[in-house]
């Protein structure tokens, strides 16, 4: 299987421009070919630039495209903290979306239990699933730390092979966090990190130029059984590939 795709752009602006049409372009294909566009949003800041381009942008099939989260935190949908919110702001305020397009995990819900909820909520997606729901797409991006979703280093969701949304304590916040496990993030037809900023050069290389396991930089679990991997990233992030 191929590695992953390293594209190196100018600025946040072009990494965010360059992922909207990928995400057009894919949307399309899939809307076109399957009737349906199946999307796991990313959380942080980062997308939120891409977001708010796909909802400028050129049109996408929203009444076709299924918005799914990879991860969120463990408090409610108003919290400022919340990955719903930031992706309702930037994204879902188009006409076109509507609400139930969009399948938020309820961070409000104690973090088990969101989980177990969320996890419904997919199995009624992805109706027939036997193994793992494959996404059309998945968003990602990469903590300074090599965490990616809420998947972070040495934290107990790493090793779940079974469950399709885990639970995650990550001791570093003291907090819960809910995620989508790597057998589902790895079951995608195609994954897109977008990773901008200084702040994350050490663990890009880490990830692409790195030996170290999964347990210490989470990201490099990303291995798609068949998808692929692309990197759209920033010259300030990409600065510890060239040495
Ligand atoms: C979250 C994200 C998380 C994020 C990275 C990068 O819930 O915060 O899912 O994995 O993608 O922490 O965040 P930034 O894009 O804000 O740097």
């Amino acid at each position: 299987m191929a590695g992953p795709t390293l594209r190196v752009l100018d600025s946040l602006d072009a990494v965010a421009r360059t992922a909207a049409q990928w995400v057009h372009d894919r949307a399309w294909a899939a809307a076109n070919a399957r009737g349906r566009f199946t999307l796991a949003l990313s959380g942080g800041n980062t997308p939120r630039a891409l977001y708010r381009r796909m909802a400028d942008g050129p049109r996408l099939p929203w009444d076709r495209t299924v918005f799914c989260f990879g991860d969120e935190r463990n408090v409610p949908p108003d919290s400022p903290d919340s990955n719903a919110r930031m992706a309702r702001e930037a994204l879902t305020g188009q006409p076109f979306v509507n609400q139930s397009s969009v399948y938020r995990i309820k961070g409000e819900l104690p973090a088990e239990e969101a989980a177990a909820d969320y996890e419904k909520t997919l199995r009624t997606l992805f109706p027939g699933t036997t193994t793992f729901p494959g996404f059309d797409l998945v968003l990602l991006g990469l903590g300074p730390d090599g965490h990616t979703a809420s998947l972070f280093p040495h934290s107990a969701a790493l090793v779940d092979r079974t469950r399709w949304v885990a639970a995650n304590w990550v001791e570093k916040f003291r907090t819960h966090r809910i995620t989508l496990t790597f057998p589902v993030l790895n079951a995608a037809a195609e994954v897109l990190f977008l990773v901008v900023g200084e702040d994350k050069a050490w663990a890009l290389k880490e990830v692409l130029k790195g030996t170290a396991p999964v347990a210490e930089i989470p990201a490099r679990g990303i291995v798609p059984t068949s998808g692929k991997v692309t990197f759209l990233v920033d010259r300030a992030a990409a600065a510890g590939l060239s040495t």
